[in-house]
């Protein structure tokens, strides 16, 4: 099993380019197969996610052509077998965004199966408004035997209002609504950049969506969709994570290919806490304490454009090296304070309470051997490791995997001192070479 070692201790400086975002990627993978034109599709982040995507495209009959390591051409004219077609395999069930196909083949065939979604174990992750949506279009849903079925004679534009926000569901009902005859709004959507991208992918292919980053999106049903080329969004979290490590680490980085206007809510908190954040036109430099401690504060994740979710742990790592005590309320999933017990074998101190963790920032942390409980977690005890003084082993990194490309090359690119290995021989050996 591969792991991560690491000897902390080191700031992080230089540049870092950030790949292309993975939440996107996995939506606009899935929208590709609505036409049966090729479409090709720039800036895809060679990650497991979107690999196990692209190979769950391909199984259902799609063809799927990797143009260069970034580059993906899917051509969604080669599915066949319409009636029995079924998304699952081993793989598929994984990932949370399998989920995709349901809408992506719902509007193009009025027919999906797709196993039920996987992915993170950070509490509880129904897809009832996904269903709900669905069926106000007029489709006809079951669950059962771990698969989600739905069937429609035909789509009908409504309107649909989330009783939650949620960026599943809204990406959902949009792609299965752009065949849906006539108008579908949906009320209460997400406003997150990834949907925002979805939805100019979508257009780019023909399709007729308003209002995407907003709270209520209106989509035209169109007849049928072309090819294009598109190239996503830069990753909003990778960028984060690097901005949390080069605090934590009290270094300075340089974080390239980004869109500064999606990190405000992580660019205000870093500089409400001490560290400094320049932003220009599509980078930004993270600036450490320069020896001093960052301050306390207090986070609540709320959806885009409030501070995310997917940022909380690699926050909390950031807090606990902090000059006092921060609280940080979790708004969006119940169980995302799993890796707390992990950070404290590092010496953090840190309480949760219901959906909150109040953090006693200390000086540094130490070394450790800890588990990656998912794919967030596990990058923060990433930077923990790289923050804390001596050796930490992470292990099941098959988690942060999912969704960081190239994560210890890049930190090694900044002076990270992280390798994969696998067995203990290659620890002594690590540990024998950075000394
Ligand atoms: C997406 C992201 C994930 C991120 C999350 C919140 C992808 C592939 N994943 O996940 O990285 O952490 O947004 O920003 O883009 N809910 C329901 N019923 C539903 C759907 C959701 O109650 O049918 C609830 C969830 O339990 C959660 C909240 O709504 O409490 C938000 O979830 P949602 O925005 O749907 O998250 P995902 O789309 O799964």
């Amino acid at each position: 099993m591969e792991q991560y070692v690491i000897k902390g201790g080191t700031p992080l400086v230089g540049e870092v380019t950030i790949a292309g975002a993975k939440n996107a990627a996995l939506g606009i993978l899935a929208a590709a197969v609505m036409t049966d034109k090729e479409c090709i599709i720039e800036n895809v982040p060679n990650v497991r996610d979107t690999r196990v995507l692209l190979q769950a495209i391909k199984e259902i009959g799609a063809t799927v052509k990797y143009i260069d390591e970034h580059t993906v051409s899917i051509c969604g004219g080669t599915i066949r077998n319409i009636d029995t077609l079924c998304v699952d395999d081993e793989f598929i069930r994984k990932i949370r965004a399998s989920y995709y196909l349901l809408g992506a083949l719902l509007g193009k065939y009025k027919r999906s199966q797709v196993a039920l979604p996987g992915g993170c174990d950070i509490g509880s992750r129904p897809i009832d408004l996904h269903i709900k949506g669905f069926e106000a279009l007029g489709a006809h849903v079951t669950v059962g035997k771990g698969m989600v079925t739905a069937t429609a004679d035909r789509l009908v534009g409504k309107h649909v209002y989330l009783d939650k926000i949620s960026v599943g569901a809204t990406i959902n009902i949009m792609m299965a609504a752009v065949f849906a005859e006539g108008k579908t709004t949906i009320e209460n959507a997400a406003k997150e950049p990834h949907i925002v991208d979805v939805a100019n992918f979508l257009n780019s292919m023909g399709a007729n969506i308003k209002g995407a980053g907003t709270n209520e999106i209106r989509i035209r049903g169109v007849k049928e969709l072309k090819g294009t080329e598109y190239s996503i969004i830069p990753d909003q979290i990778e960028a984060g994570t690097f901005m949390m490590a080069a605090a934590a680490t009290d270094g300075n980085v340089l974080i390239k290919n980004v869109i500064p206007k999606h990190l405000e809510a992580i660019s205000s908190k870093l500089t409400e806490i001490g560290a400094t954040v320049e932003e220009y036109d599509d980078s930004v430099r993270v600036i450490g304490c320069h020896g001093k401690r960052l301050r306390p504060t207090q986070i609540i994740t709320q959806p885009y454009p409030g501070f995310p979710t997917d940022m909380q742990p690699q926050m909390a790592v950031t807090l606990g090296l902090s000059d006092g005590t921060s609280v940080i309320s979790e708004n969006i999933f119940e169980n995302r304070f799993k890796y707390t017990d992990e950070l404290a074998r590092m010496g953090a101190r840190i309480k949760v309470e219901g959906n909150m963790a109040i953090i006693s920032g200390v000086e540094s942390y130490s070394g450790a051997t800890v588990v990656a409980p998912d794919l967030r977690a596990g990058a923060a005890l990433v930077i923990a490791g790289l923050a804390a003084e001596g050796f930490t082993v992470i292990e099941d990194i098959k988690y942060i995997q999912r969704g960081y490309e190239k994560f210890e090359e890049k930190l090694r690119d900044l002076g990270g001192q992280i390798e994969i290995v696998e067995t203990e021989k290659e620890i002594i050996k690590f540990k024998l070479k950075v000394g």
